[in-house]
């Protein structure tokens, strides 16, 4: 009889999630030989390969942590971050917007720390594939490795460069700008995206937010939306459960649109990006 941990067992190779009673997680790959020591004690992997996901482990010290299949929320958390990276509130919402889906062929610039780049490695499958533009060079080496963690890097191909100079793909199915500057780029997008595909961006500040949207009102953009998410956490206690008292006030705003072919206008019609 099980006690409702699913029958997968942690094998070598495997990127497991470790968490303390007091929730302190670590991502480790299992490798023979190796351990894990914090300050609650040292937990061996050769002890874990072979153990039901699920299951409690105990450290040299008797303190108790669970071995756990981590999420692409843990792999984010615990992956190296170079720069600022989209939140998993972020994440999920523009994967949804844009449709990516198993399949897909999808571009993003920058790669930056690749938390997006993960996000969309993991939902594309192996059929799909996923473009990553960065003009530094040395962070995309970043998200290589994070991407390899989680099994998902060889759906996705590292374009160290500019994307001023051109995107190499055409009739793609969804593109995300991350970059400060996604209006002087919106040329490029429209050229690497099917007809009717999606474009999404994220600009932190409202300067840039208007400045993208008005290069989009004249430009092949259609259903253009401009969304922002707030997320609050809860406290949780057994007998007391409110909302944290502090919160992310901020990350960016969400800009979405449809990439349309522009029509001769009628006198009187709103060409597509228009309100
Ligand atoms: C905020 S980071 C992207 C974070 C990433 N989306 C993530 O979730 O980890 C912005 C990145 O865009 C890159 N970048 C800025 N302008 C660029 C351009 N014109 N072409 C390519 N990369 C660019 C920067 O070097 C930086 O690494």
């Amino acid at each position: 009889m099980t006690d409702g941990v699913s029958g997968r067992t942690a094998s070598y190779g495997d990127t497991v999630l470790l968490v303390s009673k007091d929730r302190k997680s670590y991502v480790r790959t299992l490798s023979p030989g190796g351990d894990l020591t914090t300050h609650l004690g040292t937990i061996r992997f050769d002890d874990l390969c072979g153990q039901p996901y699920g299951s409690a482990i105990r450290t040299h010290l008797d303190h108790l942590f669970y071995l756990l299949i981590p999420q692409v929320t843990d792999l984010i958390a615990h992956a190296r971050h170079e720069t600022a990276i989209m939140q998993p509130k972020d994440l999920g919402y523009v994967a949804l917007k844009l449709g990516v889906r198993p399949g897909a062929q999808v571009i993003e610039a920058g790669t930056g720390s690749g938390a997006l780049t993960l996000t969309l490695a993991m939902l594309v499958g192996d059929q799909g594939h996923v473009y990553s533009y960065e003009r530094k060079a040395a962070l995309q080496d970043v998200a290589a490795r994070n991407l390899k963690r989680a099994g998902v890097a060889h759906r996705v191909s590292f374009h160290a460069r500019d994307i001023a100079e051109g995107l190499e793909q055409a009739g793609v199915d969804a593109l995300f700008l991350d970059v400060p500057n996604p209006w002087d780029y919106l040329v490029q997008a429209r050229a690497a995206l099917s007809g009717g595909a999606a474009f999404g961006a994220i600009v932190p500040t409202i300067n840039q937010l208007i400045q993208l949207v008005d290069a989009m009102y004249t430009g092949p953009w259609f259903m253009i939306e401009v969304e922002e998410l707030l997320l609050r956490a809860y406290k949780l206690t057994q007998v007391r459960i409110r909302p944290d008292d502090q919160m992310v006030g901020h990350t960016g705003f969400l800009v979405f649109a449809r990439a349309v072919n522009r029509s001769a206008s009628r006198s009187g019609e709103a060409e597509p990006g228009q309100p």
